[in-house]
C-alpha cells in the first residue's frame, strides 16, 4: 500500500474511541482487580495511578507521534523514522509482545463466553460462593471446553481483522464502549450496596503501605502498560491511522481517564462482592468469575428477571471489551507481516492466527492438565504473563521514551503534538523532560528494585 493512500480512522471520535477500545478490556475487569487483590488493595492503586500519570500519558503520547509520523505499524515505524540503525529491534519486540499476550489473553477472553452462555442458560441462580468456585475450577481445567472457545474467540478476531480498520476496528468500538461504561457504573453502584460491602469498599480506597513491597511497584507499573495498551506499539499501530487533526496530547487524556476510570468502577463492582460472600480478594486470575455471579444473585435476588438480564449482558459486553483489544493485539502482527513482507492482509491475518492458537492452547491447558510444567516455578500462562506484562511492556515503554526523547528530530515531535504550530501544547517541555529522564530512570529503577538491587 502507498503511504498517502493509508486507510484512516473516520473521525477524531473513532480514533479516540478505537484506541480506548484497545485499552479498555481484560486487563481493566479481570487483571486489574487480581492485580489489585494479590498487591494489597489501595496501596497498589495509588502506585498504579502514579505509573499512569508518570509513564502511561508521556509514553502514550510517544507512540502516537511515532505511529502517525511513521504511517507504518510498529514494525516498521522505527525503519523509517531511524533507517539503518538498530531501533527497529524495538519495532520487533513489540511485534513478538502482541503475539504473545494474544495467545494466552484469548484464553480468557473465550472465557467469557462460557460465562455468557452459563448465564444465558440460568445456570447462576439459586448457587452459593462455592458452588461458583466449583464451577470455575471444573470448566478451566476441562481440557476441552476453554480450547472450544479459544477458537471461537480468535476466530472471530480473525474475522474483524480481515474486514479491515474502519469496518471492522472503529465501527465495533463506537457502539460497544459507551454500553460497557454504563452498565459497569451500574454494576458498582449495586455491589457497593450489598450486605457487608463497606470492608471491599475500604480495601479499595484505604492505604496499607506497610504491604508495599519491591513487588508491588513491578506489578503496578506492568499493569498501567497492560491496561493501557502501552509498551509493544500497538496505539502506534493505531495511531498511524489517525488523520492529521486528531489531537495527540487530549487524545491520549481521554483514554487514560476512560481506562482508569472502567478499571476503578471495576474494582468496585469485584471487592465489595468479594468481601461481601467471604471470597478472598486474592483468588487470582478466577475471581472476577467467582465474585460476579454472585453479585448477580445478591444483588438482583428478589428480581430474578434483572439478575439475568444484567449478568447475559454483562458477559456479552466484557466479551465484547476483550474483542476491540483482541483485534488490537492481532493488528500489530499482522500489520507487521503485510507491510515488511509484503503478504495480503488476509495471509498475513491467517499466519498471525494459526500461531496464537498454539500458543494458547497451550497457555489454556497449562491451567489444567499441563499445570505441573512448570517456567520459574510458574506455570506456563504465569510465566507467559509475567515475562510479557512485567518485563517486556515496560521495556518497550522505555526503549519508545528514549526514542521519542533524545533520537527524534525536535522540531517534527514538535509539529506532531501541536499538529504544526495549529494547537497550543503547554505541557510540552514537561512532556520532554519525563520522556527524557523520568521514564528511563524510574523504570529502571523499577527493575533494579524487583532484582533486590536496593
Ligand atoms: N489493554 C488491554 C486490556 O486492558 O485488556 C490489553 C492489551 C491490549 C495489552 C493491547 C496490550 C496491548 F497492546
Amino acid at each position: 500500500m502507498q503511504q498517502n493512500e493509508r486507510i484512516n480512522f473516520g473521525s477524531k471520535l473513532g480514533a479516540i474511541l478505537a484506541a480506548a477500545g484497545s485499552a479498555v478490556g481484560l486487563g481493566n475487569v479481570w487483571r486489574f482487580p487480581y492485580e489489585t487483590g494479590n498487591h494489597g488493595g489501595a496501596a497498589f492503586i495509588l502506585i498504579y495511578l502514579g505509573c499512569i500519570f508518570l509513564f502511561g500519558l508521556p509514553i502514550m503520547i510517544s507512540e502516537f507521534v511515532i505511529g502517525r509520523r511513521s504511517k507504518a505499524s510498529t514494525g516498521k515505524a522505527y525503519q523509517v523514522l531511524a533507517p539503518r540503525t538498530p531501533w527497529k529491534w524495538v519495532g520487533y519486540m513489540g511485534v513478538l509482545t502482541g503475539f504473545l499476550i494474544l495467545g494466552y489473553y484469548a484464553v480468557v477472553a473465550g472465557w467469557t463466553l462460557e460465562y455468557v452462555v452459563q448465564a444465558a442458560m440460568g445456570n447462576f441462580f439459586g448457587k452459593e460462593a462455592a458452588d461458583f468456585i466449583a464451577m470455575f475450577s471444573d470448566f478451566s481445567q476441562d481440557p476441552l471446553r476453554p480450547l472450544l472457545w479459544l477458537f471461537v474467540f480468535v476466530l472471530t478476531t480473525h474475522f474483524v481483522i480481515v474486514k479491515g480498520v474502519k469496518e471492522g476496528i472503529e465501527r465495533s468500538s463506537k457502539v460497544m464502549m459507551p454500553i460497557l461504561f454504563v452498565l459497569v457504573l451500574l454494576l458498582a453502584v449495586c455491589s457497593v450496596m450489598l450486605p457487608g460491602a463497606g470492608e471491599g469498599v475500604e480495601f479499595l480506597l484505604k492505604p496499607d503501605f506497610s504491604k508495599v513491597t519491591s513487588d508491588v511497584f513491578l506489578g503496578a507499573m506492568g499493569q498501567a502498560f497492560f491496561s493501557m495498551s502501552l509498551g509493544m506499539g500497538c496505539l502506534s499501530t493505531y495511531a498511524s491511522y489517525f488523520g492529521k487533526d486528531t489531537r495527540l496530547g487530549a487524545t491520549a487524556m481521554s483514554v487514560g481517564v476512560i481506562d482508569t476510570l472502567i478499571a476503578i468502577l471495576a474494582g468496585l463492582i469485584i471487592f465489595p462482592a468479594a468481601f461481601s460472600v467471604g471470597i478472598q480478594p486474592d483468588a487470582g486470575p478466577s475471581l472476577i468469575f467467582i465474585t460476579l455471579p454472585n453479585v448477580f444473585q445478591q444483588a438482583f435476588g428478589g428480581w430474578p428477571v434483572l439478575a439475568y438480564i444484567c449478568a447475559v449482558a454483562f458477559y456479552v459486553l466484557l466479551a465484547m471489551a476483550a474483542l476491540t483489544s483482541t483485534i488490537s493485539l492481532h493488528e500489530v502482527p499482522t500489520a507487521f507481516l503485510h507491510e515488511q513482507f509484503g503478504f495480503t492482509r488476509g495471509k498475513a491475518a491467517r499466519i498471525v492466527t494459526v500461531g496464537v492458537l498454539g500458543v494458547g492452547i497451550v497457555s489454556s491447558l497449562a491451567l489444567g492438565d499441563w499445570s505441573g510444567y512448570t517456567v520459574c516455578g510458574k506455570n506456563f500462562f504465569d510465566a507467559l504473563d509475567f515475562l510479557t506484562a512485567k518485563i517486556m511492556l515496560p521495556l518497550g515503554g522505555m526503549f519508545g521514551a528514549v526514542f521519542v526523547g533524545w533520537k527524534l528530530d525536535r522540531r517534527l515531535l514538535h509539529d506532531e503534538v501541536t499538529n504544526c504550530g495549529r494547537l497550543r501544547a503547554p505541557y510540552y517541555p514537561l512532556f520532554v523532560l519525563i520522556l527524557r529522564y523520568l521514564c528511563p530512570v524510574g523504570i529502571a529503577l523499577i527493575f533494579i528494585n524487583e532484582l533486590g538491587g536496593f
